[in-house]
């Protein structure tokens, strides 16, 4: 199977790598030979239609940031559209552009043409997700591609595939829980060390666990974007982001988490997702209970009216183990191929 990966940032370094360190694995497991046919960021692609070796792509990005240095199959200035319009044959897009929640894009345009030209897409991209996933779906079913999406909810923490194919039998009547990990991060040090917002994410940053510009994540949108997905796929809503109601946690002080501690309980950002409420909002959770989880670590509870409550946990974040939840997905349509 032919792919395509379109950003070559921490997710997409993360597949090409799992992608090398998993080959033998899949031929031998599932006769999957997955073949990397283009990489592009925001310099150009490489694109050979016979493969690119993977580990010489990620030592050119790692010594020339460009993916366009490649030797020999580098191109540079050349956009995503450009390549997936005629410049290589492939079968799937591996969608990994960063998340843009004003209009989607270049995400939601690289999706809807690929599934145009009939080819499968995956990706860990909210954008397009949060703000069009109705048109997506529709486009997929109208050109019969699959689209999947684990990895935009929880890293690699399973919950999209896991409600559609183990709780199949169920209906997920809500879903409750700690969406982001690095607002999880904040909090939990805050616990720890009775520190300040300000110093505590002045810390996350130094550790590369918060982002240069925080703002998706503190103030809720990130997690926002995650309501609406799981609310779209799993609860089978028809909402986007404007429908959600987003309080994020820069206005938490230490004073409140101390007093929260001695009533036994913790201040955790937590989405939640329900027919009569999609909303991201600091909320107290008792100490020992499945959302006291610290540092990363994402969580969600499901409620089912067959299976009674269903609690996932698992790291939402990280290049391997975002990649992980992507190639989950690679191998499941070339399950059904
Ligand atoms: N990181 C995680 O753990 C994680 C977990 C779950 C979901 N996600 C989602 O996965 C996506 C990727 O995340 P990331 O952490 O890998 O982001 P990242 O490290 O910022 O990488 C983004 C990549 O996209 C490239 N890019 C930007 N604009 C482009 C364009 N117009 N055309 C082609 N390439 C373009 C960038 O190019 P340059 O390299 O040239 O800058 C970079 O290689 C995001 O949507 C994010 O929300 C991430």
């Amino acid at each position: 199977m032919k792919v395509c990966i379109v950003g070559f940032g921490s997710v997409g370094q993360g597949v090409a790598r799992v992608m090398e360190m998993k080959k033998d694995e899949l031929q031998k497991e599932y006769g999957l030979d997955l073949e990397l046919v283009a990489a592009l960021d925001r310099s150009g692609a490489a694109i050979n239609p016979e493969g690119l070796d993977i580990k010489q792509l990620l030592v050119t990005k790692k010594l020339t940031g460009k993916v366009s240095e490649y030797p020999e199959y580098g191109e540079e200035g050349v956009s995503g559209l450009e390549v997936l319009m005629d410049k290589v044959e492939y079968h799937c897009l591996i969608e990994v552009t960063p998340t843009n929640i004003e209009d989607g894009e270049p995400a939601l345009s690289h999706i809807l043409k690929a599934m145009k030209d009939g080819k499968d897409v995956v990706t860990s991209n909210k954008g397009p997700l949060a703000l069009k996933f109705k048109e997506i779906a529709q486009a997929a079913r109208d050109n019969g591609v699959q689209f999947k999406y684990e990895a935009s909810v929880g890293g690699a923490m399973p919950i999209i595939n896991f409600a559609h194919e183990n709780l199949s039998a169920s209906k997920i009547e809500s879903i409750y829980g700690i969406l982001n990990g690095t607002t999880n991060y904040i909090l939990s040090r805050m616990v720890k060390e009775g520190s300040s917002y300000e110093q505590t994410l002045n810390e996350a940053q130094a550790m590369g666990i918060a982002e240069t510009d925080p703002t998706q994540d503190v103030e809720g949108e990130d997690a926002a974007c995650k309501v609406v997905i799981l609310a779209n796929s799993i609860l089978k809503m028809d909402v986007t982001y404007d429908d959600v109601e987003v309080t994020g946690i820069s206005q938490i002080t230490p004073e409140s988490i101390a007093l929260a501690k001695k009533e036994g309980y913790l201040i955790k950002l937590i989405g939640e997702v329900s027919p009569e409420s999609l909303e991201v909002s600091p909320r107290l959770v008792k100490e020992g209970s499945p959302f006291a989880v610290e540092g990363t670590l994402n969580v969600a509870t499901l409620k089912t009216d067959l299976a009674d409550d269903v609690t996932v946990v698992g790291k939402g974040a990280g290049s391997i183990e975002t990649a992980s939840a992507i190639l989950s997905d690679l191998i499941s349509i070339w399950k059904t191929k």
